[in-house]
């Protein structure tokens, strides 16, 4: 099977492949400005590491690598709804793509240098159980300076239906207590620790407890400032307009088999979300582009 993948998608100098932890195949993206992984489980991308930075992903040292389990760190693809199902709570919180196997569809060297690698997943017969209607799932990695992902939900059938999701990336940062984020100065939250009261951000966010927020009406970029590891790192999104912020300090971490008791202090998420009243009704033949773009200033 790897045999396969590099006949097919291996590029000198560009992409390799291995299998990873699990088992699981995953791709090796090294190109002249970053490495990454991305594992066909979930098109999950377990790595970013521009050359002139640490790494940028946050992944758990226990994190669990099976077919019934989403990876515990990176950029989970939640698909096609966010949190639990909104009336089926036998469903998988978050949707199955993160817990769905993928097929690579190509691999290019730009002329830029950077790589890019496509993914998709369509309604194959695990999936029409879980998503009755034909749709085709696809998600682009593209690595450079920056880490570029768009996730593209296409209606290949004749009925519209809903989508909601998000790319739920768990940024690595020095130290919890010492970072803050811009961005969300001003917006409405809502608290999903607080019975889903709505609340309103009073200047940069800063953590010292358990954060769970969806901001409302944001289309921003957010930057997290991180003096310990002396750098900034910046996450902007275009067809996300609802952002979630999450971590899940100390009591949430012990309670969680895949994630280490004392991971809170070193990782956020800041996620790109199509959540609550920010989903989208896709009509037959049209598409939804969800994008997170990812990139270091390492001058702090
Ligand atoms: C966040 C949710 O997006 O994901 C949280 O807002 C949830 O409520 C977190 O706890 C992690 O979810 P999971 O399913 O990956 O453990």
């Amino acid at each position: 099977m790897i045999n396969e993948f590099k006949e097919t998608f291996g590029i000198d100098g560009h992409v390799g492949f291995h299998f990873g932890k699990g088992h699981m195949p995953k791709a090796i993206i090294e190109n002249e400005f970053a490495s990454a992984e991305v594992y066909l489980h979930g098109a999950h991308v377990t790595a970013f590491h521009p050359h002139n930075s640490s790494p940028v992903l946050w992944m758990s040292n226990i994190a669990e690598f099976r077919h019934d389990k989403a990876i515990r760190g990176g950029i989970p693809v939640v698909w096609p709804w966010f949190g639990p199902h909104p009336n089926d709570d036998t469903k998988p919180q978050h949707g199955f793509a993160r817990i769905s196997e993928w097929t690579l569809v190509s691999t290019t060297a730009l002329s830029n240098g950077f790589t890019q690698l496509r993914l998709q997943l369509s309604d194959i017969e695990t999936t029409q159980t879980l998503c009755p209607r034909p749709f085709e799932l696809e998600l682009s990695v593209t690595v450079g300076t920056q880490l570029h992902i768009d996730l593209v939900s296409r209606n290949i059938g004749t009925e519209p239906f809903i989508i909601g999701g998000a790319l739920h990336t768990y940024f690595s940062i020095g130290d919890i207590n010492r970072i803050t984020i811009e961005g969300l100065e001003g917006r409405e939250y809502l608290d999903q620790l607080q019975g889903h009261q709505t609340n309103l951000q009073k200047g940069t966010i800063t953590i010292s407890e358990e954060v769970d927020r969806i901001y409302f009406n944001t289309d921003d970029e957010c930057i997290i400032s991180d003096p310990v590891m002396k750098r900034h790192i910046h996450v902007a999104k275009m067809g996300s307009n609802t952002t979630v912020v999450w971590n899940p300090w100390i009591a949430k971490s012990q309670h969680m088999s895949d994630f280490p008791d004392d991971g809170f202090r070193t990782m956020v998420c800041i996620e790109a979300t199509n959540a609550v009243d920010d989903v989208y009704h896709i009509l037959p033949g049209e598409e939804h582009t969800l994008t997170q773009i990812i990139s270091v200033d390492d001058k702090y």
